[in-house]
């Protein structure tokens, strides 16, 4: 029988790359989403890549009643992937209760019916921003965690350690904390993608709008770093390679080859490019010229930050398939598709 898998978040733009992966490889996808970030049209976009119609509920994760009569319906799961979280640094300054309450709340009616239910497994949807600006690059697992630079960044830290904790009490419940670098791309199918709602926040999707004309101008925060273009420095991972991580963590977890109840990888490609270099490789790929500008530093951006993925793949035996010009090429095919461009 196919294991059962909830996934929180699920019509987003990392969880439905990942529930078209595990469906491909036959588990049993639930979705739960609120829509707050994402649109039902989703669903239909992992049905034409799957010619799998996955179950979905529309829940409310900060519904204490609404989470446990959903859990009451669905005890039988096998593991969660946690995904939904409100995720914009700079809302998150603004609004730090709206995050603490969102991320935190959410996290603990998951894992209290996690317990309640006996389901044993979590994989976490945790960020590189746990980092801070790092000391020493590429970053390791091992490097310290620094003071978050947003109530964003807190969130994760404090849902790490909510985590860690929990799996320290209960012997039968193991977690992998998954720290993403920068998700980037679309499904090769231009079926799925990100589409996130009003103006984003992400460089990607910018650059996107602003090559379908939705939005006049990119502005490049700051071009003054101590970098070789002076732009800041990313680690930019194809959303399809960080979703097939998260395949690799599900089965070490139900294979019980986890040597600890919590581990922690890196998920990034152990490369860094600048802004710059993104913007002119999407242009080259796409043959497409970018209306930009260089603007202000954006407050509370990191200079520059890549990952150290050794650990993952080494244990997780995963690793990057896509280059960045893949995740560039995609990107646009999605946006090209989504909003009927022809070129
Ligand atoms: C940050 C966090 C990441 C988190 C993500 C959620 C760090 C190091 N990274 O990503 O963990 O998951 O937010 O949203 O804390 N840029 C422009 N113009 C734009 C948009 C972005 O120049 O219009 C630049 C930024 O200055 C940055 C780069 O592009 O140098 C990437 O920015 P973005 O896509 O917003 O991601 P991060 O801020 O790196």
């Amino acid at each position: 029988m196919s294991k059962k898998i909830l996934i929180t978040g699920g019509t987003g733009y990392i969880g439905s790359h990942t529930a078209v992966e595990l469906i491909q490889k036959n588990y049993e996808v639930f979705l739960v989403d609120n829509f707050s970030n994402s649109h039902s049209s989703v669903l239909q976009g992992i049905k034409r890549i799957t010619q799998i119609e996955p179950h979905f509920t529309k829940l409310e994760l900060t519904d204490k009643q609404a989470v446990a009569e959903y859990f009451a319906d669905h005890h039988d799961l096998d593991a969660v992937i946690h995904f939904a979280a409100l995720k914009a640094v700079g809302e998150s300054v603004e609004k730090p209760l709206l995050y603490y309450q969102n991320n935190l709340i959410s996290l603990l009616h998951l894992l209290e019916n996690m317990i309640e239910y006996q389901i044993p497994y979590l994989v976490f949807s945790s960020s590189c921003t746990v980092y801070g600006e790092p000391d020493k690059l590429p970053i390791k697992e091992t490097a310290p965690i620094k003071p978050a630079l947003s109530p964003y960044g807190n969130t994760k830290q404090i849902s790490e350690e909510i985590i860690v904790d929990l799996t320290k009490a209960e012997d039968n419940f193991s977690a992998i904390l998954l720290r993403y670098f920068n998700p980037i791309g679309a499904h090769p199918s231009g079926l799925i993608g990100e589409l996130p709602i009003g103006i984003p926040n992400n460089l990607v999707p910018y650059i996107t709008q602003t090559a379908a004309g939705i939005r006049d101008v990119l502005r490049i925060f700051g071009d003054d770093y101590d970098t070789p273009d002076g732009t800041c420095i990313r680690d930019y991972i194809h959303v399809v390679d960080l979703a097939k991580a998260h395949i690799a963590a599900l089965e070490r977890l139900i294979n019980a080859e986890n040597e600890s109840n919590c581990e922690v990888f890196n998920i990034g490609t152990g490369r860094g490019h600048s802004v710059l270099e993104i913007v002119h490789t999407f242009e080259k790929v796409n043959h497409i010229k970018l209306n930009y500008i260089i603007d202000d530093r954006r407050e509370g951006d990191v200079e520059k930050v890549w990952a150290d993925n050794t650990k993952a793949q080494k244990i997780l035996q995963w690793k990057p398939q896509f280059t960045i010009e893949d995740a560039l090429r995609d990107a646009w095919q999605w946006e090209k598709n989504y909003r009927g461009i022809k070129t």
